[in-house]
């Protein structure tokens, strides 16, 4: 009756499970390893299990065989090694096995799960596949966009010094109308110079390799609000600003984020007479999470994730100069760091921008 129930018990895992004694014998195999393999039961009992490795695979695996005895203990087999299982009619599957030591009356027995993970493998495989195909894709973006500015800047350099001379030697010569247009036309060329200039660092940063090390956030945020405070329009901000921690990451990245947020808070709060700018942190799970706020102009929340877009703006140029990247730069190095990044915005209450890091490594 034990015996009957057991098997019934074995058939019903989802697993093949086939158990082996010292001499790696099969004694009892279930009806998912005769599925899997393509044996009859009876073509498997007595037999070496080394009948359902891959040729290539069986001396390796009899040594294995040999050594779990001398450090018997329940665990995956072949931890880290792709393992594969050889069906009957020679094709070859991945698969994953468990091993656990059985101890039957005196003798001690090793139980194998086997589990076809051919699925497994292609999804993952695809996976890696699309992955390098983003990542080449990627670097052709960058180096595209790199050689553009470069090629760009030249003939810029060119408009921007001419019109500049004009502007010094002969720009009495002009009429207002004549005025006016040259004043745009160098406005225009400053205003390209600077769009080339934050390009070139968009890419530039996703060229440079991650240098982590333990930052002091705190450091980094007062920096910047002293380097804020130099001018007449920030005096009025009221900053409250909480203790926040050290974490692993790139200085000189966390700092461009923390630049970019702040800067932000500061532009888009300029038209309070009482701005209040917060940084906040919290801890989430195992991520730290990081909030800068403002009680500024805000923005209309349905376009939230286009603020990160390159070049992508809510506010027109009239109203608050920029030029769109800013935020697309802090959320390329977030991501690369492994955090997210997010905002929420009101209109005319307030904007607040969050991103994360992961906890671990400090
Ligand atoms: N603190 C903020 N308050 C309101 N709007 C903001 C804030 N920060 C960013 N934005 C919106 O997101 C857009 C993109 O920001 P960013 O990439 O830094 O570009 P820029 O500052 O050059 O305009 C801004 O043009 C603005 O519309
Ligand atoms: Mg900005």
């Amino acid at each position: 009756m034990i015996k009957e129930d057991f098997k019934i018990f074995l058939d019903s895992a989802p697993d093949a499970m086939v158990i082996i004694n010292k001499n790696g014998e099969i004694e009892i195999a279930n009806r998912q390893t005769e599925n899997l393999f393509g044996y009859d039961l009876d073509e498997l009992i007595g037999e070496k299990v080394e009948k359902l490795v891959p040729a290539e695979y069986r001396d390796k695996h009899i040594q294995h065989r040999t050594g779990f005895y001398d450090d018997i203990k329940t665990r995956p087999m072949g931890a880290g090694l792709d393992l594969y299982g050889a069906r009957k009619d020679g094709s070859k599957f991945p698969v994953e096995i468990s091993l656990s030591p059985v101890k039957m009356k005196d003798e001690v027995f090793v139980a194998a799960a086997i589990r076809d993970i051919t699925e497994r493998k292609k999804t993952e495989y695809a996976l890696h596949a699309l992955n390098r195909q983003l990542e080449e894709s990627n670097k052709e973006l960058e180096s595209f966009s790199y050689s553009v500015s470069h090629d760009l800047r030249a003939p810029l350099r060119h408009i921007i010094g001419f019109s500049n001379k004009i502007m010094s030697t002969q720009f009495d010569k002009f009429d207002d109308n004549g005025k006016r247009i040259m004043k745009k036309i160098t406005d225009a060329g400053s205003k390209l110079n600077s769009l080339i200039d934050e390009l070139l660092k968009f890419t530039r940063i996703g060229n440079t390799e991650l240098t982590r090390r333990k930052v002091n956030i705190n450091n980094i945020v007062n920096e910047i609000i002293t380097d804020l405070s130099q001018s007449e329009t920030t005096q009025s901000i009221d900053w409250q600003i909480e203790t926040l921690p050290e974490v692993y990451a790139d200085p000189n990245q966390i700092n461009h984020v923390l630049q970019n947020l702040l800067y932000n808070a500061v532009k888009y709060s300029s038209i309070r007479e009482n701005p209040v700018i917060k940084v906040k942190h919290e801890i989430l799970d195992d991520e730290h999470v990081f909030s800068v706020m403002d009680n500024g102009i805000g923005f209309n929340n349905e376009y939230k994730e286009k603020l990160f877009g390159m070049f992508n703006r809510l506010h027109n140029e009239s109203q608050f100069e920029g030029t769109g990247i800013g935020l697309a730069i802090v959320k390329r190095i977030i991501l690369k760091h492994g955090g997210r990044v997010w905002g929420e915005g009101e209109l005319d209450k307030g904007a607040s921008f969050y991103f994360t890091l992961p906890k671990n490594n400090v």
